[in-house]
């Protein structure tokens, strides 16, 4: 699939924009922790992870990262607290926080955040994802 699917030009060199749907993009993966990236905002990606369990500690040494809840529930987990994001409300987690996101049921969110961002930030195991997946 060519990555901007949803802007391109026409014939007469005009950009079409074309809009994306949610539920859409979501039924084209199963798999719980992959990020799928479905749209660029200069040098931002939109991302849709569907999540389920538990995922590690990590950190992002050079950006924040915005979680997003389309459907569930999340909790991401702090060194001093444990935070429930609901379906319609999202959080921003810091650059350099510690964090550890989970789901009991699985549940679909957007991550917004800068190209090239790896989900398990410095860690490499069977968690990092690969980069750059575009649906
Ligand atoms: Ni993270």
């Amino acid at each position: 699939m060519c990555f901007t699917d949803y802007l391109f030009h026409s014939g007469s060199n005009k950009i079409i924009m074309k809009k994306i749907n949610f539920r859409k993009k979501f039924e084209k993966f199963s798999e719980h922790w992959s990020p799928k990236v479905i749209a660029e905002l200069n040098d931002y990606q939109f991302k849709l992870v569907k999540i389920k369990d538990d995922f590690v500690w990590h950190n992002h040494e050079h950006t924040d990262e915005a979680f997003i809840v389309i459907e569930g529930k999340i909790f991401i987990e702090f060194e001093n607290r444990t935070e429930e994001i609901n379906k319609g409300e999202m959080i921003i987690v810091p650059k350099g926080m510690n964090h550890r996101p989970f789901a009991k049921n699985e549940a679909k969110i957007m991550i917004i955040e800068p190209r090239g961002v790896k989900n398990t930030g410095r860690l490499n195991n069977e968690l990092t994802a690969p980069n750059d997946d575009w649906i």
